[in-house]
């Protein structure tokens, strides 16, 4: 209750350098809550299938109100728009999973085989390469036991009650290991429907052990955005879910 209560005052007589706790952000040396923030970025959510951005030239859509669309959710893609001999199954629209193969088919014209959730992504061992017919060998890494870690991966959350039901999954599109503050970004659908910037979703931060381990913190790192954008972080995705990443060896 008394949780509750602060939670719902607009301003906290708190000091702060730079974080909060909980469901506040620091500005100008004092906490506030996300509360109204977060009721105006919701309001901002595009529709389903608008576009909200491209990572490495590919593009993302929102999915939101997807269940108004269940007769087209389904996507393949024809030999006339890939030049591959045969129709791809490129998953359900917009989720995360159709993000993740529809990268791989653009960049890498392989795709990985169905599967009913994200999670699951991590224990597959094979891709289809349309260009040829063969399949390629995945190879997994898992979160903090590598020190290799490229744009092209697959980075995969665990399921987790009750914000991550079916995991989830992102595309690695670069990685800054040699700046103060090391990080990744990513690409993805079905997260939050916003991203950061027109060429990322998120940035993540990485701690790197004194063996140059990489592991993954699952927290939007905000560092050079307006301090409020802490709170597109909701409570249920800060938990430390990052199972490991996938690639394609080609
Ligand atoms: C989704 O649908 C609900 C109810 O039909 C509507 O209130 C809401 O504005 C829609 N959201 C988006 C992002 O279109
Ligand atoms: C590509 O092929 C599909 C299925 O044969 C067809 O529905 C679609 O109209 C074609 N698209 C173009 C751009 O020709
Ligand atoms: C992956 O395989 C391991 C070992 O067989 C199993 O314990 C785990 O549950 C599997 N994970 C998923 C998401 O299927
Ligand atoms: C498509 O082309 C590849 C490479 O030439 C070949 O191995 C494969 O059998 C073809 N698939 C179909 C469905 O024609
Ligand atoms: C792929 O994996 C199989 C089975 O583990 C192995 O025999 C094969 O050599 C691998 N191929 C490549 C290209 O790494
Ligand atoms: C997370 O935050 C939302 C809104 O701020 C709240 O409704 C929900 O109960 C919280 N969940 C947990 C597990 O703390």
């Amino acid at each position: 209750m008394i949780f509750l209560l602060l939670t719902l005052s607009a301003g906290l007589q708190l000091d702060c350098k730079t974080e909060c706790d909980g469901d506040h952000y620091c500005y100008l040396g004092q906490c506030y809550s996300c509360f109204y923030f977060r009721k105006q970025w919701e309001a901002k959510i595009p529709d389903f299938g608008v576009l909200i951005g491209k990572g490495n030239e590919v593009p993302a859509y929102s999915c939101q109100n997807d269940t108004e669309h269940l007769d087209e959710l389904q996507h393949f893609l024809h030999p006339n728009e890939t030049g591959f001999n045969q129709t791809i199954y490129v998953g359900l629209k917009y989720q995360c999973v159709h993000y993740a193969r529809n990268y791989w088919i653009q960049k890498f014209g392989s795709a990985f085989p169905d599967v009913d959730t994200a999670d699951q992504i991590f224990n597959l061992t094979y891709a289809i390469d349309y260009g040829n017919g063969i399949y390629r060998n995945l190879t997994k890494f898992y979160n903090g036991m590598s020190n290799n870690i490229k744009a092209g991966d697959l980075l995969i959350w665990n399921k987790k009650q009750p914000y991550f039901p079916y995991g989830h999954v992102a595309v690695v599109l670069d990685v800054q290991l040699e700046v103060e503050i090391p990080f990744i970004t990513i690409g993805e659908q079905n997260y939050d429907d916003l991203w950061d910037s027109n060429y990322y979703a998120r940035k993540l931060k990485i701690s790197l052990s004194n063996f140059g381990l990489v592991y993954i913190i699952n927290e939007r790192e905000v560092n050079g955005l307006q301090p409020q954008e802490k709170c597109k972080d909701y409570n249920g995705s800060a938990d430390d879910v990052i199972i490991g990443w996938v690639r394609l060896n080609y």
